[in-house]
């Protein structure tokens, strides 16, 4: 199974990918969790990186298209993958399917999630994320066991440097700008399934499942 996952900022498309790669077994593949754990090992990449992220820009394509190209061409992906975030330009869009075409497969769906600007800002500024495994929180819809530990390593939680409210609303009008245009390029590959992304997470997520129940697992 090969899927995309696209939306706004904080529109759950790290949560859903979270529940998908263990149903379906296939890797989750996240430029935003590439370049923060670059950014954390102070690599090339990451001191490459770090200064558009922390002001919620786009790293540019030049980078983002050689570090999937290198990503997707991993054993790991040869079955299937999970990618969030990535393409977010038309040109990485365009990129992708260069790619896709060398290594003689296809993409399976897009799901682009849709949700409200005042309910992203609300779920960004509420999220936490354990420093150490990476796991999703809220603070009021998905809260851990003991406040500020990891359910599943008893990580620190932490927001993330991005997830300031200046950043969130620059993230935003990024989005509309250089993303929301591949909604049209998608839609016109006959690959697009649209959800309303503002419903409960479990309701999303067998949403999907219901949508790829069809399908088979592999190719
Ligand atoms: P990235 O890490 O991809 O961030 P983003 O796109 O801004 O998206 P988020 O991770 O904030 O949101 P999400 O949709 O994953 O939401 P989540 O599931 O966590 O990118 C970061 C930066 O990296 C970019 O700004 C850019 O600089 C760079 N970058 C990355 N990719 C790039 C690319 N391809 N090209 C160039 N630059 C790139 O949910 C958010 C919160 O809401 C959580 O707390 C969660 O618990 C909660 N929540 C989720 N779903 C629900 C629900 N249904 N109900 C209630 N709460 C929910
Ligand atoms: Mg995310």
């Amino acid at each position: 199974m090969r899927l995309l996952l696209m939306g706004a900022p904080g529109a759950g498309k790290g949560t859903q990918a979270a529940l998908l790669k263990n149903a379906y077994n296939i890797p989750h593949v996240s430029t935003g969790d590439m370049f923060r754990e670059a950014i954390k090992l102070d690599s090339e990449l990451g001191r490459k990186v770090k200064a558009y992220m922390d002001k919620g820009e786009l790293v540019p394509d030049s980078v983002t298209v050689e570090v999937m190209a290198d990503r997707l061409a991993k054993d790991d992906c040869k079955d299937g993958f999970l990618l969030d975030g990535y393409p977010r330009t038309l040109k990485q869009g365009q990129e992708l399917d260069l790619l896709l075409k060398r290594l003689n497969i296809k993409l399976d769906k897009v799901f682009n999630f849709v949700v409200k600007e005042e309910i992203l800002i609300r779920r960004i500024l509420g999220r936490r994320v354990c420093k150490k495994c990476g796991a999703g929180y809220h603070v009021d819809t998905l809260k851990p066991k003991v406040e500020g530990v990891c359910d599943v390593c008893g990580g620190e939680l932490i927001s993330r440097k991005d997830d300031t409210y200046e950043t969130i609303k620059n993230r935003i009008s990024v989005y509309e700008k250089q993303t929301k245009p591949l909604v049209e390029y998608y839609e016109k590959q006959d690959l697009l399934v649209e959800l309303d992304g503002s419903k409960d997470l479990n309701e999303t997520f067998v949403e999907i499942k219901d949508i790829l129940g069809g399908m088979n697992d592999h190719n």
